[in-house]
């Protein structure tokens, strides 16, 4: 998973779409072979917003406030988020300092590309990449980190249990073609991570491992000094990622909007993706200092944010009400994206966006 998406030059994420019979290059969007929740509707940025000047109120205001979005695709949510900012929040719009990181050379061109029309003077001093999070300073952040639907494509290990035991699903060569081999005894880290989780398959059950998720919330509680982590994804609570009658896991390949479960083909030219284990990011943030606010669903999110107040007065056939629909679908992505919420340097407040929590107690953190 992590060569094929990220392997320099061959990567799926590390250039653009090659087939010759596509007219769009990008692999985000109709065009591509997935869409995400900022290509879909400009409304995710525009309430987020509104959560981020009360944020900005709790913090102080300071002089600057530096809002990180990892993993920022082809730049549309950026897009959105700046031009609502200079819109309804012109001082904030001046203290803000829009910082991406994104692995991905080839899309800091085209988020570059993109953010480029919105205004060459602010955007000189005010924008600026990074490609890893082991670039920015430590305890240096006062402001929120973000991210939407980067988690999921974070490379996971896949496990199987069979006999009784668990194995790990690895990849060999036989004949020049790929085939799936299960591995056991386990790899050490491996162990660590199942006993730390407390990690239970029924037998015949496959599912996903989130390590390098793990890793990455710990990158990030380290680089906040004051305020919070935003997390958008699609994925599950512990309990819930797996429950037995997920017998087959979350691991997913996307192509032309269709969705696979053969990760062997069209290798670096398909995305590949697993839903995001939420409990396991609340417990690494918690033990490197990220208090836990909640979890909630996107339509519980959206709709505490106050999000029909931005289509009351539209035509309800339009576009955008109907893009906002999909955001808010019971059975899609309004229930199956969840919102997490971490705190760092900051009292507990409450935020807008958690107002239906959705999940209650301990429930995202405990096993
Ligand atoms: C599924 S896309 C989501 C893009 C965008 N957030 C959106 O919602 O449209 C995942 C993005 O994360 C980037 N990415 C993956 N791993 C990363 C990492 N470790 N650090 C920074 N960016 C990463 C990819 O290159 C891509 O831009």
């Amino acid at each position: 998973m992590e060569l094929a998406l990220y392997d320099v030059p061959h990567g799926y994420y590390m250039t653009k779409k090659v087939e010759p019979d596509l007219s769009s290059s990008d692999r985000i969007g109709w065009g591509g072979d997935f869409f995400t929740a900022p290509e879909l509707s400009p409304i995710l940025a525009k309430t987020l917003v509104r959560q981020i000047l009360a944020i900005d109120d709790q913090l102080g205001r300071p002089p600057q406030f530096t809002f990180m979005e990892i993993g920022a695709g082809n730049g549309t949510f950026a897009f959105d988020f700046i031009q609502e900012c200079r819109r309804i929040a012109s001082d904030f719009f001046h203290r803000l300092s829009y910082q991406i990181v994104e692995r991905s050379s080839h899309l800091q061109s085209r988020q570059a590309a993109r953010l480029s029309n919105l205004g060459g003077d602010w955007g000189k001093s005010h924008l600026n990449w990074k490609t890893s999070l082991e670039e920015v300073d430590s305890d240096s952040i006062i402001g929120v980190v973000f991210s939407n639907e980067l988690v999921d494509a974070l490379p996971v290990h896949r496990v199987r249990m069979a006999d009784q035991r668990l194995h790990e699903i690895c990849v060999a060569d036989k004949g020049g073609c790929f085939v799936e081999c299960l591995d056991s005894p386990l790899s050490p880290k491996l162990i660590e991570y199942i006993e730390a989780h407390e990690v239970a398959l029924s037998e015949g059950q496959t599912s996903e491992l989130h390590l390098a998720a793990e890793l990455w919330m710990k990158q990030v509680a380290r680089l906040l000094h004051r305020g919070i982590v935003v997390t958008i994804d699609y994925g599950h609570t512990h309990r819930d990622y797996y429950r037995s009658d997920r017998k087959d896991g979350t691991f997913l390949c996307y192509h032309r909007h269709a969705i696979s479960t053969d990760p062997y083909v069209r290798v670096g030219e398909q995305d590949m993706t697993a839903h995001v284990n939420f409990s396991v990011l609340a417990r690494a943030g918690a033990k490197n200092g990220l208090d836990i606010i909640g979890l909630t669903t996107m339509a519980n999110w959206l709709i505490g944010l106050g999000v029909e107040e931005f289509v009351r007065d539209q035509d309800q056939e339009s576009d955008d009400v109907r893009a906002l629909a999909h955001l808010l679908r019971p059975h899609g992505m309004g229930t199956t994206f969840k919102v997490l919420a971490q705190r760092k340097g900051m009292e507990a407040f409450p935020l807008q966006g958690l107002h239906y929590p959705a999940f209650f107690g301990d429930v995202v953190s405990s096993h």
